[in-house]
């Protein structure tokens, strides 16, 4: 088996009590690669430095060996802060209206993919599988090619790809494009992203498509691009759930909800995950169902992300004011309806936190996959499960269609949708429960990450 080298942005090591899904699925997916398959993970470091040297950290960590480099302040600010989370991420989830189009930020987007290109290229080894993660790094096959590295180069892009007529309002999309076209295989979480891409290759690049076997030849060179939802480690997952440090959550957030249905949502404080409008659903609940005022607690864990960016601040103050004004009108001496909790917790506190919500919310506008709706599914009590409430625009909704699928953008439907759940019937939730984790079941992490890396290890060299 070849080793694996895996190169993202972000660089996270498995610890014991390891932040869970909200922050990103990526961490969990790859770790469990990496250890199959040895090799190294590869990215920054997180932190900065004065002057970019180079100089690689080597750590290992439970069977992961880690290679991080720092960046220096100019390079986080225009390719982290900017480029990729100001511009490809609002651009990739549809947020024209965000997207911000600097001539620097993209000129140190390439300089960081230079720079990780010269720092990990000598670490790579020739029969080595090569995997690059998401939008922070889409042209570093090529910036690799160019520097004579021959080796298999994978790409997987987990956030949505957006339609052709918003695609081309980014300056250089055609240049960006024809980079991705150097990876051999590239993989999107749904088929619906898989078709935008393949559409814009199309129509824009005039390559040629086999659409049988997903091959794409540009310019004389093959690429094959296909579907790999992502999935959880779902054993560890229910393992989780099941530990005494899950019962103990369930328990402390039980007791403190007098008896009311618990409603959770787990999201990391991204405009894309739907947040302001999903307090606006709730709102609309109380007004609609005054009767039922008293039967559900809300509770929304969001750890605050990308803090320096500030469509991210304005989206954080929003969330705020919302909150504030609804357990302004609607607290009561013994109750507060919505909570709102700030800070990062241990996958087995949300698996507790999970089981012992009836309801999940999880209502993205935009969303690549979102593991959240897969983990509120696997924590699960089988005899007894809860409902899930899921965004028809995350790509899980094209997974668990037996979620109760909702339009996000609408009050109305979520508050509707939160009323169904609340009457749902044992039989039904339990029906619906089954066919989920059917799903969850079969295409989990272990089965993605095989199917990628023997896609990527299997086709003939295309170079
Ligand atoms: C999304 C992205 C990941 C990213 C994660 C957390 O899931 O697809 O690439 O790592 O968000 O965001 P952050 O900016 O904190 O790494």
């Amino acid at each position: 088996m070849s080793r694996l080298v895996v190169i993202s942005n972000r660089v996270a090591v498995p610890k014991a009590r390891g932040v869970a899904g909200a922050q990103g699925g990526l961490a969990g997916a790859l770790n469990a690669a990496l250890k199959k398959h040895g090799g190294i993970w590869f990215g920054w470091s997180g932190q900065e430095c004065e002057e970019f040297t180079g100089d690689i950290n080597m750590q290992r960590h439970q069977g992961v060996t880690t290679a991080t480099v720092d960046l220096p302040h100019q390079d986080v600010e225009e390719y982290y802060n900017g480029y990729a989370n100001a511009t490809l991420w609002p651009l990739f989830h549809f947020r024209l209206d965000l997207t911000e189009y600097e001539r620097e930020t993209g000129r140190g987007y390439e300089r960081v993919n230079e720079r990780f290109a010269d720092s990990v290229g000598p670490l790579i080894e020739p029969d080595d599988l090569v995997w690059v993660h998401d939008y922070h790094l889409i042209p570093l096959g090529a910036r690799l090619r160019s520097r004579g590295i021959r080796n298999r180069i994978g790409f997987f892009l987990h956030t949505p790809w957006p339609p052709t007529r918003l695609f081309v309002s980014l300056p250089f999309h055609e240049r960006l494009v024809q980079t991705m076209l150097e990876y051999d295989l590239i993989g999107f979480q749904t088929e619906e992203w898989l078709e935008s891409f393949v559409h814009y290759c199309e129509k824009e690049l005039g390559a040629e498509v086999d659409e049988a076997t997903g091959t794409i030849t540009y310019e004389g060179r093959e690429t094959v691009a296909r579907a790999y939802p992502i999935g959880i480690d779902y054993e560890h997952l229910r393992a989780q759930a099941d530990t005494g440090e899950a019962r103990q959550a369930a328990q402390r957030l039980l007791s403190s909800t007098r008896r009311r249905t618990a409603m959770i949502g787990v999201d990391r404080l991204d405009y894309s995950k739907g947040l302001p409008e999903r307090i606006d659903g709730i709102g609309r609940f109380f007004d609609n169902y005054p009767e039922r005022v008293r039967d559900i607690v809300f509770i929304q864990i969001a750890p605050p992300s990308r803090e320096n960016v500030e469509s991210y601040q304005v989206i954080r103050a929003t969330l705020e004011q919302k909150i504030g004004q609804i357990n302004g009108a609607r607290t009561e001496v013994d109750i507060v309806p919505i909570r709102y909790v700030n800070r990062g917790h241990t996958l087995a506190e949300l698996c507790g936190f999970y089981r012992a919500a009836k309801i999940g919310l999880v209502t993205p506008l935009r969303d690549g996959m979102n593991l959240v709706a897969k983990e509120y599914v696997a924590a699960q009590d089988p005899e007894d499960p809860g409902v899930l409430i899921l965004s028809r625009f995350a790509g899980a909704a094209l997974q668990l269609t037996d979620a109760v699928l909702v339009n996000p953008h609408s009050p109305d439907d979520l508050a509707h949708a939160i009323h169904t759940a609340l009457d749902m019937p044992l039989e039904e939730r339990r029906q619906r429960w089954e066919n989920m984790m059917e799903t969850v079941t079969r295409d989990n992490v272990q089965q993605w990450t095989e199917t990628f890396t023997s896609d990527l290890a299997g086709r003939g060299a295309a170079h």
